[in-house]
């Protein structure tokens, strides 16, 4: 299995399937772990051929040195795909390549849904992540293409993206993938000390605790517990927490009947940036 470097191999090789055959695509950034192998394995049941993508997309992060340090494993991505399919087709780009060499990014107004949480604390984030999305789906032209809960405000942003740009993809949303202590799997785990990463589960545990509260507490209530929980713990530093409805991700007023709502959760290990989210009811 040989990745494919560069925009017009690629176009090569999908001329060569026929338009009747299905295909998915998989974008992720590389360094895999079970959490993108939930996605590729589901890509593979649902498609006749798959793409995974893997290129660190440097218009999406705001940070240089989160940028500079992000993992980069190529050889054993391709051995983690390679036990799920052995005719999985990687494109694994330049910057170059993908971007001509103008790292701009578009400019995006998703209907508010880039305001709030990710949006507000990495500016820039979401035109950068779109930019790429956007970018893959008008070279691939794939017929579904899936993402991971694991970061679900990125999930309605694509769907927006696919709303907004008429972009004829099925979008597929994907279950969180955890690790045994119930931390999120995440390419940034790998750069954790191993005594804190087993620490971690207290993330998803305050998750959890909320969730249970939900039914019982109002919604500030919660966030001042919290709150409070992570002043008590000096491992992690809480950077926002909020119940938002899943449709609009605004942070919630008041509980109203037959809305969906879900608790997001961003902390920082080490100098780590860990995110996380859970569905609420
Ligand atoms: P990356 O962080 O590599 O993630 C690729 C895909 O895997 C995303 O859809 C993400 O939500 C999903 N994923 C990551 N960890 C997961 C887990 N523990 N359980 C389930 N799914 C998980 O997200 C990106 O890359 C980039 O922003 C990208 C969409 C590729 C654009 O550059």
């Amino acid at each position: 299995m040989v990745p494919i470097k560069t925009k017009k191999e690629l176009l090569k090789k999908l001329n060569n399937i026929n338009k009747s055959n299905s295909l998915g695509l998989v974008p992720t950034m590389g360094a895999l772990h079970l959490g993108h192998a939930s996605l590729i394995k589901r890509a593979v049941a649902e498609n006749d051929f798959v793409v995974v993508s893997i290129f660190v997309n440097p218009t999406q992060f705001n940070n240089q040195e989160d940028l500079l340090k992000y993992p980069k494993t190529l050889t054993e991505d391709i051995d983690l795909i390679k036990k799920i399919a052995s005719d999985i087709i990687v494109f694994a780009p330049t910057v170059a390549d993908i971007y001509n060499n103008t790292t701009e990014s578009n400019t995006y107004a998703f209907n508010g849904l880039e305001k709030v949480m990710e949006g507000a604390f990495r500016p820039g984030h979401f035109n950068g992540v779109g930019t790429i999305v956007e970018a893959l789906f008008r070279l691939i032209e794939p017929e579904r293409a899936y993402f991971g809960e694991k970061d679900f405000q990125q999930l309605r942003i694509i769907q927006k993206l696919t709303e907004i740009q008429r972009l004829p993809v099925q979008i597929v949303g994907c279950p969180i993938v955890r690790e045994p202590h119930g931390l999120a799997m995440s390419s940034r785990n790998e750069r954790l000390d191993p005594k804190v990463r087993k620490k971690a589960s207290f993330i998803y545990d305050t998750l959890l605790s909320a969730k249970q509260k939900f039914g019982m507490d109002n919604a500030f209530k919660i966030k001042e517990w919290v709150t409070q929980e992570f002043n008590e713990n000096t491992d992690f530093e809480l950077e926002y927490f909020e119940i938002t409805d899943v449709a609009t991700l605004t942070p919630i007023q008041q509980k109203i009947e037959n809305t969906k709502y879900r608790a997001f959760i961003a902390v920082f290990a080490d100098n780590i940036r860990l995110i996380d989210n859970i569905a609420l009811n």
